[in-house]
């Protein structure tokens, strides 16, 4: 969907929207919406605010194949990458041995990264409550799966840290508007970042 098909899309749910400049903010009762104007990349929304708050520590929940991780461990200085993956693909493991990753003069690994290779709701039971600066929930994407994702992870993300997923699309058809009814259930009451893209990423702040 383009930018002017989402916002007529709310528009004719019923939401009040406000031109901002480089955002619309979107209303309806309690709602409060930001809708990026600018497509951004997941990772870069993540290294911005990582950068500018010196973050420490990141999860990833659905980490494979590794598109995120692709643009953030590059970029993501000595920020503790987790990834949490059932099943992940040969590529992502392809990812953890990259030069990139890799400090030629240390000999060593220089990225603090992690794999937990099991189920997201073991891996949640392991990580301690607000252990995380940001957790990017990207597992399953139907309701039932995100509401447990949400219940879980939010606990494991630090006062004023931020918690992130991916394919926000109220828009979209059936299963498709899963994430987007978990996410508005679970967060009503708080401000939720918009990014329109195809990523469509979504994120607030605890
Ligand atoms: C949409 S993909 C994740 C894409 C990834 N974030 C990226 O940027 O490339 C979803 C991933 O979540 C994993 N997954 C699904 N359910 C899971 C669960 N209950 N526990 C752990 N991983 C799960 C799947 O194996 C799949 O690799």
């Amino acid at each position: 969907m383009t930018l002017e098909e989402i916002t007529k899309w709310y528009q004719d749910q019923g939401w009040n929207l406000e031109d901002k400049g480089s955002e619309f903010l979107i209303t309806k009762g309690e709602f409060i919406k930001h809708l990026s104007k600018k497509p951004i990349f997941r990772s870069e929304v993540i290294l911005q605010l990582s950068r500018g708050e010196k973050w420490k520590a990141f999860i990833e929940v659905g980490a494979s194949p590794g598109g995120l991780a692709e643009g953030l461990l590059p970029d993501c200085g000595q920020l503790i990458y987790v990834a949490v993956e059932r099943v992940p693909h040969l590529k992502f493991y392809g990812l953890f041995l990259r030069t990139d990753c890799y400090d030629k003069k240390l000999g060593m690994q220089r990225k603090p990264i992690a794999f937990m290779r099991m189920d997201t709701a073991e891996a949640a039971y392991l990580i301690a409550p607000g252990a995380a600066d940001g957790v990017m929930i990207d597992a399953q994407h139907n309701y039932t799966d995100v509401v447990a994702d949400i219940k879980m992870w939010r606990l494991k993300v630090k006062k004023g840290g931020c918690l992130f997923g991916h394919d926000y699309n109220p828009w979209g058809v059936k299963n498709a508007s899963g994430v987007a009814y978990a996410v508005d259930e679970a967060f009503y009451e708080i401000n939720l970042f918009l990014e329109p893209s195809g990523n469509c990423v979504w994120w607030l702040r605890l």
